[in-house]
């Protein structure tokens, strides 16, 4: 008998049964070595999709369609507001986040927020998120979700799930996991004051590890067990003006599991959960991280370049 994870209402048990039946399929599939090779098409943002983007998209979508709590069911891989019922429940879903990292053999997963009351694209609000979270598709098939404002941890071991709470809040840790140090130029305010994102406990600046995965599961499964700051800024390249993570399915459910434990998110000015969404596919400069970390990008982006 499979157990999966008792959320606060037989509605949601349910969906949280259809997640974790999901990523059980694709985390299978990976293993074989599935869809882990470019597929001819792309999606609604522009990125190209593996095949195990369309599988793993294939597979939530299944296990929801059916379920009468659910009312939409948005998707990295999909366009628009995709109705299922009437119930109150809305999943957005990053089917498969790190798509391009798992062709090289880099933890990927899938990211998941579940929306009370969704009509609109704008409804898929911070404010009107309920419970989020992640799989992470590596060595083991792993979960880490806020239910409410509660904290949880899953591992499967091929039968069964043990999901056990997180105890202690979020570490605090001397790790940058920063995008845009190479590729990318930064935004100036942030280049300015980069040397203020470093810790000074004890009053001297600590050197920072930098943390690149290029899969946000990756580096956020590091943040949960370690602290840190995690930053994908916008820059002054075509493209990347609003920055390249996506709101609704990356950067809220993201932001909402960091921030029910004690840390914080901005786009460099406001709480990404306070943020307004205009479309479900809209792009979002993203720092996530500790509280300390995060005021520092607030005050850099408030003192300019
Ligand atoms: P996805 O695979 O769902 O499109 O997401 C990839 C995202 C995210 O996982 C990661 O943080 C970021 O893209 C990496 O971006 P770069 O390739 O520009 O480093
Ligand atoms: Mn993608
Ligand atoms: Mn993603
Ligand atoms: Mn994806």
């Amino acid at each position: 008998m499979t157990t999966y994870f008792n959320s606060r209402t037989p509605a949601l048990d349910g969906i949280y049964t259809a997640l974790f039946l999901a990523s059980e399929k694709i985390y299978a599939e990976l293993k074989k070595g599935a869809g882990l090779k470019f597929a001819t098409s792309s999606n609604e943002s522009g990125d190209d999709q593996i095949e195990l983007d369309v599988i793993a998209d294939e597979a939530f979508f299944n296990a929801l369609k059916t379920d009468n709590n659910v009312r939409y069911v948005v998707s990295e891989e999909r366009p628009g507001l995709n109705k299922i019922s009437d119930g109150p429940y809305s999943v957005a879903l990053d089917p498969l986040d790190g798509s391009k990292s798992a062709l090289v053999g880099i933890p990927s997963g899938a990211i998941f927020a579940i929306f009370e009351n969704a009509e609109t694209d704008a409804d898929f609000n911070g404010r009107n998120i309920v419970s989020g979270g992640f799989f992470v598709f590596g060595m083991n098939l792993e979960a880490y979700f806020a239910d409410g404002d509660k904290v949880y941890k899953g591992l499967f071991d091929g039968t069964d799930w043990t999901v056990m709470p997180i105890e202690g809040g979020l570490p605090s840790a001397d790790v940058l996991a920063i995008n845009g140090q190479n590729q990318m130029v930064w935004p100036e305010w942030l280049q300015r004051h980069y040397a203020s994102l470093l810790d000074t406990r004890g009053g001297t600046v600590k050197p920072h590890n930098m943390r690149w995965y290029a899969s946000m599961v990756s580096d956020m499964k590091r943040m949960v067990l370690q602290g840190g700051l995690f930053a994908y800024p916008s820059a002054n390249i075509k493209g990347y003006e609003e920055g390249k993570l996506r709101l609704v399915y990356e950067a809220i459910p993201m932001a909402f599991l960091i921030q029910a434990m004690g840390g914080a998110s901005t786009n460099g000015e406001q709480s990404i959960l306070e943020m307004p969404v205009e479309k479900l596919h809209q792009k979002t400069p993203v720092f996530i991280g500790e509280k300390s970390k995060i005021a520092a990008v607030e005050a850099a982006r408030k003192a300019g370049p």
